[in-house]
Order: structure tokens, then C-alpha cells, then sequence
């Protein structure tokens, strides 16, 4: 397998600041295969360093799906082995500690690892047209790429059960009321939101940003008290930041921030 191919299964397209990943086998509903994975990671392994990009958007190509799930012919052949070592897993707990924030831009069909895919990121703007949904248990298997877990985070342990369990695949609507989903848009204008979204996040502190995306993360794991003490923490390395510097003049002196200007500096 050429390079080419693995970096055409997902497309990078940069602008302003941001990298949009588009996973690119529309003709089978964008499925991860490994190859998808390999060309996700590739690209992860490229953006990590890259400080023209801020903030990833990820998304499917064409107008029917997101991303319809791992794909079932290499599934039918997995063993046991092969659960363990957990490759769509391992590639969305790599996104989701990523160093950058993330968006997912859900234009469609988000089934099982595409579901899952669309969990691993911070925030999801979905077009009216998605489709969410966790078919595993169907197929005789479970969701195991995240989605025991950090559907139960965002949408609570009943919707997860109901999901999980009878295979129910929710709208976009419903999705969005159940906090799924925080942006919902028809589908031309699914990018542009997305875009704005990112635009929002590249306009504040992005030392600040960092440190909150890692403090909520950590919080999720620890008891309150101890959340709370790491957001002190974090909190007292933003007051040393000559971010906050930036921050804090911009609004005393009426004018808009320029984080930008203080790039790199302690
Ligand atoms: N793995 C492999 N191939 C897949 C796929 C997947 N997860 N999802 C779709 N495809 C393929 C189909 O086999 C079909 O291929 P073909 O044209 O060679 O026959 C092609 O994509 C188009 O899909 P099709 O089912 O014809 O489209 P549809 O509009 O009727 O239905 C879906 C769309 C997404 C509802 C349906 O494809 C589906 O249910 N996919 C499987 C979802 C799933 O169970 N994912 C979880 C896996 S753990």
C-alpha cells in the first residue's frame, strides 16, 4: 500500500489556522478500515507539530455518511487477539487527549466507530440529516471504540443502555437535545458552522485553552475535590501567562485580544 493511497483514504485540507480531515470512502459510507485509521493517525502524527494548525475538524466525504462504522468485512475476520489490541480504540483515545482541540462535522450516517469517532472530539456540529447510532449488538458484538464510555459521559447511562443494547439509532434532533450534539445546521452550511466554531476557539488563549480541554478531561477521572485542585493549579499557571496578560489589557483597553502577538512567550 503506497503512501498516496493511505493519505487519500483521509483528505487534509488547511485553512486559517485549521485542518480538516475528511474521511474519503464515500462509496462505502466511509467505514474505517485500517487503512482509514493508518491515514488518521498519519495525519495526527503530522498536525501534533504543526503550530499553523490550531484546531482539527473532522468529517466524511460526501452528502450520506460521517463515517458508517469499522468496517464489517475486516470484522468478520477479526479473533480474539485482535479486540485486544484495539487499534479504532487506542486511535480515538489518541484524539481525544490530542494537544489541539476537535470538531466533528457529522454530515451523515455516524454508526458504531463512526458514532464513536464523533465522541473522541471536543465538540459536534451535526447537519439535520445525521444519523447516530451504536449497531454492535447487532452484528454480535459491542461498541468498543470508546462508546461504553464516553456516551454514557455525554448523554447519560440511559440513552447509552437504549442505544447500546437495542441498537436504536437516534436523529439529529434528538442527538442535539440529548447534548450529543451542540450545533445543528442543514448540510451546506455544516463546514461554515464548524468553521465558525473553530474560529471561536483560535480567537481565545490557546495556552488557556489547552490547560481547560486537560482539566475537564482530568476531572472526569478523579473525585471532585481533587478536580477542583487541579483547576486551581492550572488556573495559577494561566495567571503567570503573559496570555492573560494579553487578555486581561485587551479588555481593560477596549480592544480585542491578540494572542498571536504573545505567541510563545512565558
Ligand atoms: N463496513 C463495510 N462496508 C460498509 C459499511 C461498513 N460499516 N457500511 C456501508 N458499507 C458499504 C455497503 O456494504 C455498500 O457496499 P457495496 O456498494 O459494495 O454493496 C456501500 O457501503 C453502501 O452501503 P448501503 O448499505 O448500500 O447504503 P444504504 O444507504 O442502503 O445504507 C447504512 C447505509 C449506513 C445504513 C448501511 O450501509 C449500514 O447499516 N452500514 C453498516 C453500519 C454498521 O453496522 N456499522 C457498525 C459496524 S461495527
Amino acid at each position: 500500500m503506497g503512501e498516496y493511497m493511505v493519505e487519500a483514504t483521509v483528505i487534509r485540507n488547511d485553512q486559517d489556522g485549521v485542518a480538516t480531515l475528511t474521511v474519503n470512502r464515500p462509496d462505502k459510507m466511509n467505514a474505517a478500515n485500517r487503512e482509514v485509521l493508518a491515514a488518521l493517525n498519519s495525519h495526527l502524527d503530522d498536525i501534533e507539530d504543526d503550530e499553523s494548525v490550531d484546531v482539527i475538524i473532522i468529517t466524511g466525504a460526501g452528502e450520506k455518511a460521517f463515517v458508517a462504522g469499522a468496517d464489517i468485512n475486516e470484522l468478520a475476520a477479526r479473533q480474539a487477539l485482535d479486540g485486544l489490541e484495539a487499534y479504532m480504540q487506542r486511535t480515538y483515545s489518541r484524539l481525544a487527549a490530542f494537544a489541539k482541540p476537535t470538531i466533528a462535522a457529522i454530515n451523515g450516517y455516524a454508526l458504531g466507530g463512526g458514532c464513536e469517532l464523533a465522541l473522541a472530539c471536543d465538540i459536534r456540529v451535526a447537519s439535520d440529516n445525521a444519523v447516530f447510532g451504536l449497531p454492535e449488538t447487532g452484528l454480535g458484538i459491542m461498541p468498543a471504540a470508546g462508546g461504553t464510555q464516553r456516551l454514557v459521559t455525554l448523554a447519560g447511562r440511559g440513552l447509552a443502555l437504549d442505544m447500546i443494547i437495542t441498537g436504536r439509532r437516534i436523529s439529529a434532533e434528538e442527538a442535539k437535545q440529548a447534548g450529543l450534539v451542540t450545533y445543528l445546521t442543514d448540510q451546506e452550511t455544516l463546514i461554515a458552522q464548524a468553521e465558525k466554531v473553530a474560529e471561536r476557539i483560535r480567537r481565545k488563549g490557546p495556552t488557556a485553552v489547552n490547560l481547560a480541554r486537560k482539566v475537564v478531561a482530568a476531572g472526569a477521572k478523579v473525585d471532585e475535590e481533587t478536580g477542583l485542585f487541579i483547576e486551581r493549579l492550572a488556573q495559577s499557571v494561566l495567571y503567570a501567562t503573559a496570555e492573560k496578560k494579553e487578555g486581561t489589557s485587551a479588555f481593560l483597553d477596549k480592544r480585542h485580544p491578540d494572542f498571536g502577538s504573545v505567541r510563545g512567550q512565558h
